[in-house]
């Protein structure tokens, strides 16, 4: 036995990370060059930004002044109620770490929905309460149920992998039962596709309303791991106390400021019209195949389908892989059986994926 194995705590011997897109197909390598990547909800296209990095010798503050201002501007929302992270994941991890008791408390997710939830919590040692979707809804009355039980209600609108945005009353029914028991994170990390459903406004009335934002998507700008907590200025406190010391270097911290100035927000105004259209051609499309059995609909940067059968996903998801055209396969999560789901790349990535498909079948 591995001194890893001999030492490590026991429940991380037979746990399986998280299989994000880029475990799966990496990036790097001369193979990938060629690929199309739609697997991952990306922006397409490159970076456009150009960095200064002057003070690299020196460590970053905290939480880099310019990268709050820029994000309170955008937001609306005093830079005490913000706490910029690696990534809305790394946000998803400091809430767990901050409020479960390891091996003590519980989280509770609504799946189909995001990975990280369940892993961040299992990784944490939290326990992890389903109470699934039903017909892409939160289903209050079981929720009802768990009030007192859990400590952190993970809701994801849009959701993913579902797209579709959660209804306002719905949330809001679900913060007031949990308000005197548990946090409630609303993820955003889609919310500029559909940005006036935002419940941003609702964080001075509600004081365990959490919510969850990412520069990974709409903004076009994965690749920089930055994202953002926003939450009562107590919460953002406690989530301080938990954080790295330094968790946003000073390149992200440039490249996030200018991604945010308010002359640059045109971009991703322009980047969330093209994406839409796209979408709904997509949609349309796929509603129009004999081996597409459902279309859901979506509130994002990606569309999730049923083919007609198991072998059918199997058949149109390896095509692509073969023409090197990678989509997610979302078919293990509960009913969502023969799903598959394609993130919006640009006109030609899409036109090149329907092409692919299209000559497959008529083989
Ligand atoms: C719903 C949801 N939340 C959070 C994240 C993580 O975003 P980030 O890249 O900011 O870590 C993702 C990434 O795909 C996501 O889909």
């Amino acid at each position: 036995m591995s001194i890893a194995n001999k030492l490590a705590r026991e429940e991380l011997i037979n746990m399986v990370p998280y299989q994000s897109a880029r475990r799966l197909f990496s990036s790097s390598g001369e193979s990938a060059a060629n690929k199309i990547w739609l697997n991952a909800n990306e922006a397409s296209g490159d970076g456009i930004y150009q960095l200064e990095a002057k003070s690299i010798n020196r460590y970053p503050d905290f939480q880099p002044e310019s990268l709050l201002k820029a994000y309170s501007n955008y937001v609306q929302q005093p830079v005490s109620n913000i706490l910029a992270t690696r990534g809305a994941d790394e946000g998803i991890e400091l809430i767990i770490r901050t409020f479960c008791k390891a091996y003590h408390d519980d989280i509770l997710i609504c799946p189909p929905t995001y990975g990280m939830y369940a892993i961040s919590a299992e990784n944490h040692g939290a326990g992890i309460v389903k109470v699934p979707l039903i017909d892409n809804k939160l289903d209050l009355e079981s929720l009802k149920t768990k009030v007192g039980k859990v400590k952190v209600v993970f809701i994801c609108s849009p959701g993913n992998p579902t797209g579709n945005l959660l209804p306002q009353a719905q949330i809001k029914a679900a913060i007031e039962l949990f308000k005197d028991s548990a946090i409630v994170v609303v993820d955003e990390a889609y919310i500029e596709f559909s940005a006036k459903d935002s419940v941003v406004s609702w964080l001075a009335q509600y004081e365990n309303l959490v919510i969850l934002r990412t520069l990974s998507k709409a903004f076009a700008l994965a690749g920089l791991r930055c994202g953002f907590t926003l939450a009562n200025c107590d919460i953002i406190t406690m989530l301080s106390k938990v954080i790295a010391p330094y968790p946003i270097s000073a390149p992200v911290a440039e490249i996030a400021s200018i991604a945010l100035a308010k002359d640059n927000l045109a971009q991703v105004n322009i980047r969330v019209e093209e994406t839409t259209l796209l979408r709904q051609q997509l949609g349309s499309w796929l509603t129009e195949q004999p081996w597409c059995e459902t279309v859901h609909h979506s509130d994002a940067n990606f569309i999730l389908f049923k083919a007609s059968s198991v072998e059918t996903k199997d058949f149109i998801f390896n095509t692509l892989v073969e023409q090197g055209i990678l989509i997610r396969d979302q078919s293990k999560q509960v009913q969502l059986e023969a799903c598959l789901r394609i993130s919006i790349g640009n006109e030609s990535e899409l036109e090149l994926l329907k092409q692919t498909i299209d000559s497959a079948f008529r083989k």
